[in-house]
């Protein structure tokens, strides 16, 4: 079986963009990799999060990634600053990325344009991303849209590496799902539903409970054309029908084949019980975790044990590589 991993951040609560365009794809990739998970804890430090927010988030993700099906004993599932290989590969990675690349980061650019400061952390992220990847000898990395111009820079980085030190990574691919790679905000379509958002109103969290996931879908921006097409004029349309196919794992085409001669409000109440069908479940183990924190540190650590044997495994080759002296 081919190895896969992916990671989320947890600098907020988790989306239902998220969700359809990673978790829910991961549980089912699962059974056909060897798979590794990771709560990507040393990437939320790249902004300015409370700390105790920041440890709240790290205890939800991961007891979320539990709660959505991903298998303690089937796949590795950890958090990232438990196997310190991270940091150290991440220096590696810096010195092989140059900065020009590594300023044309789309998504260094839009932080860089919207906020005041940015920290030489967020400049850094792509490489502890690609360290990550491949620590692992990775075949497989299942993202949405937005991350995947980190997975192209990273086998760049890797196969600079090879050329220059002789074949030593493995050169990971990205793989985007066929629908609900790009969930878009319900308030704005035009924009990706993120965790870091200003209005509630705009992103469906994981732990919405059922009346506020509702209240969200039936305040959606649609637009006046009293159709359900999926195409640019409607985005918000067009997104409510991504949600729609990606739960129900139909076409776009067969999304709106079904909704054909109906209404908005039709479409938003439907859309909006199938998400409730889909996160609810989620939501009730995931409280009944959260309330047991001696489990999620006993899976966490039970995680981080066997990554970090691969992962320094990787590191000292790499350290050999290059020149350095292996501490035995
Ligand atoms: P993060 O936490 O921003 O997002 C986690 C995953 O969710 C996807 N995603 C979305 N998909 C569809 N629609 C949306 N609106 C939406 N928002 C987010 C992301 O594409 C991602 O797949 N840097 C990564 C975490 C990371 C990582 C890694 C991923 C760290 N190391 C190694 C893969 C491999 C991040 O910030 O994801």
């Amino acid at each position: 079986m081919e190895i896969l991993y992916s990671a989320t951040k947890p600098t907020g609560k988790l989306t239902l963009g998220n969700y359809l365009g990673a978790i829910k794809n991961w549980k089912e990739m699962q059974n056909n990799y060897n798979s590794i998970f990771a709560v990507a804890d040393l990437h939320a430090l790249t902004i300015n999060i409370d700390s105790k927010e920041l440890n709240d988030n790290i205890y939800t993700q991961f007891a979320t990634f539990i709660a959505a099906g991903l298998d303690p004993d089937k796949s590795i599932i950890y958090c990232q600053s438990h196997v310190k290989e991270h940091a150290e590969l991440a220096w590696i990675m810096n010195c092989l990325t140059y900065f020009g690349e590594a300023s044309r980061m789309t998504q260094f650019k839009d932080h860089k344009a919207k906020d005041k400061v940015v920290s030489v952390g967020l400049f850094a992220y792509p490489m502890l991303m690609a360290g990550d990847i491949l620590l692992y000898n990775t075949q497989v990395v299942p993202v949405g849209v937005d991350q995947m111009q980190h997975v192209e820079i990273c086998r760049d980085i890797a196969l600079r590496f090879n050329s220059r030190y002789g074949e030593t990574f493995v050169i990971p691919r990205g793989i985007i799902p066929k629908v609900g790679a790009k969930i878009m905000g319900l308030q704005n379509p035009l924009k990706k539903m993120a965790k870091s958002e200003d209005n509630d109103n705009n992103v469906i969290y994981i732990e919405d409970d059922d009346d506020t996931i509702r209240k969200k879908f039936k305040r959606a921006v649609t637009d006046s054309l009293n159709r359900i097409k999926y195409c640019d004029e409607q985005p918000g349309v067009s997104n409510l029908l991504t949600i729609y196919s990606s739960i129900n794992k139909i076409s776009i085409t067969d999304a709106e084949k079904h909704f054909e001669g109906k209404n908005y409000g039709a479409l938003k109440t439907e859309v909006a019980e199938c998400v409730i069908r889909e996160i609810s479940p989620i939501r009730e183990r995931l409280q009944e975790l959260k309330n047991n924190k001696p489990k999620i540190e006993e899976l966490m650590k039970k995680g981080a044990e066997k990554a970090s044997k691969i992962a320094r495994e990787t590191l000292n080759k790499v350290y050999a590589k290059i020149g350095l002296v292996i501490n035995r």
